[in-house]
């Protein structure tokens, strides 16, 4: 269960990473796991509002990968209220919303940290590009109407404006870091959702220098192979790796998802065909165990062949696996779609064999969760390994993370997210991209 904070408000804002449906996964593997009970309100891109039962300490941004602020929500308002205000000027919607906002414990409880003067943050989130005119202008009206309560509160006090060349009225997290905001002043958020919109304060930031840390400050690093910290959270999260359970990474390279799920309390074992591998690993895990003191943590590296795991691993003790084999060889130029379909074809009995030896060392239940290349050709059509029906055939079936169920109410676009099992990540410059496919058996 989770820890109880110490507020009684239970909605929450949060903002994802570029990735949104693979963030909404995590948060929802994540909760779902420790059986925090909770319910999607509102969903878009650009943040969703989650309700829970219990208060969620700030300390939980630490234990995801995909999520860059956290907001609690002190106040909301409905979406059309705030559409006549600002886009169509209505002066009664402009007073309906200074109402709604100026509830007196907003600012008080926005506020607590503040000394006599104060800098403090305004940054807005909406879906639709309507507001993207008016943004400037709703920042600086909730800027000034907080500005206003703590000069009437004797404190002195004044908002962080934006570089000229920036889209969006948004703080960064690392500039809500650097300033302290949370601990010294605030940064509240303005969340225009599609029926209500939030007036949240961020209770928790991101924070890239200490997953950079367990990146470029471990012992042993090996650039190009290596899954980003940020990712390998993500995916143990979707393993529902959670204390006291077992994680395997039977491709564990350099360790880092093992490292992750480490963080996460989890018993790991790591195995890879490269004894420079399970050095590397053991290295790396022995230096987490002492930078972030973790006690009693059991960890294993193991020499050996992933494609018979049974060889090195009991069948049905193990809670979860997360785990990226192969994703191809590094492209200097976009293939060909034959090019591609080769490359992916020299995987596939890779990923067989694993796949067989996956389903027997899963307990019933257990989740496996793993990265296939995602390739872009030439003509600008991607090539996959489908590993579904091979891991169908085998036993596992798709599991979809974001439940049906968690949704307060259901669209179209619901649907949809409770319909995925698997999540591409690829960016624009990027040749190969991952395809992450969570299975149970
Ligand atoms: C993409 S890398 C994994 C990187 C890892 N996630 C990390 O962050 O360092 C794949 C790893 O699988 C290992 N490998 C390849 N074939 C293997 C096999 N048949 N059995 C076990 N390990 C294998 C490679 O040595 C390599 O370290």
């Amino acid at each position: 269960m989770m820890k109880m904070a110490s507020n009684k408000q239970t909605s929450y804002v949060f903002v994802p990473g570029k990735n949104w449906k693979l963030s909404l996964a995590e948060v929802a593997a994540f909760l779902e796991t420790r059986k925090c009970q909770f319910k999607i309100a509102d969903l878009s891109k650009s943040f969703f509002t989650l309700t829970v039962e219990e208060a969620l300490e700030p300390s939980l941004i630490g234990d995801l990968g995909g999520i860059i602020k956290i907001g609690w929500v002190m106040s909301r308002l409905s979406s059309e209220t705030v559409v006549n205000a600002f886009l169509y000027a209505k002066k009664q919607a402009q007073e309906e919303t200074e109402e709604e906002v100026s509830a007196d414990y907003v600012a008080d409880e926005a506020f607590k940290a503040s000394s006599k003067k104060c800098v403090f943050g305004v940054s807005l989130y909406f879906e639709g590009r309507q507001f993207l005119r008016h943004a400037k202008e709703m920042q600086r009206f909730m800027g000034n109407y907080f500005k206003g309560e703590l000069a009437s509160r004797g404190v002195k006090a004044r908002f962080m404006g934006f570089p000229r060349n920036r889209k969006l009225p948004q703080l960064t997290h690392v500039e809500v870091l650097k300033k302290g905001l949370i601990e010294k002043s605030a940064e509240i958020l303005f969340c225009v959702g599609r029926e209500q919109t939030y007036v949240a304060k961020t209770i928790a930031v991101h924070n890239p220098f200490e997953f950079q840390k367990r990146d470029v400050e471990r012992p042993v690093q090996r650039k190009i192979f290596s899954i980003p910290p940020r990712l390998a959270k993500i995916m143990a999260n979707l393993s529902s790796c959670a204390p006291g359970k077992v994680l395997l990474d039977p491709f564990c390279g350099v360790g880092t998802i093992l490292q992750e799920a480490m963080l996460t309390k989890a018993q790991v074992i790591g195995i890879d065909i490269n004894p420079w591998c399970v050095k590397a690993s053991y290295t790396n895990l022995a230096w987490l165990k002492d930078e972030y003191k973790i006690e009693d943590r059991r960890y294993t590296v193991l020499l050996g062949d992933s494609r018979r795991l049974t060889d090195k691993v009991d069948v049905d003790s193990v809670d979860c696996i997360a785990t990226e084999p192969d994703l191809g060889p590094a492209l200097r130029h976009l293939p060909t779609e034959s090019y591609a379909r080769g490359i992916a074809g020299k995987l596939k009995p890779l990923y067989g064999s694993f796949l067989e030896g996956a389903y027997r060392v899963l307990k019933g239940g257990g989740k496996l969760v793993i990265t296939s290349p995602y390739i872009r050709t030439r003509s600008g059509t991607f090539v996959t390994l489908s590993i579904e029906e091979e891991a169908e055939r085998i036993g596992f079936s798709s599991s979809c993370p974001i439940e049906r169920r968690f949704f307060v109410n259901e669209t179209s676009l619901t649907e949809d997210l409770a319909n995925m099992s698997s999540f591409v990540d690829i960016e624009e410059r990027h040749k190969i991209g991952r395809e992450i496919h969570v299975l149970q058996k």
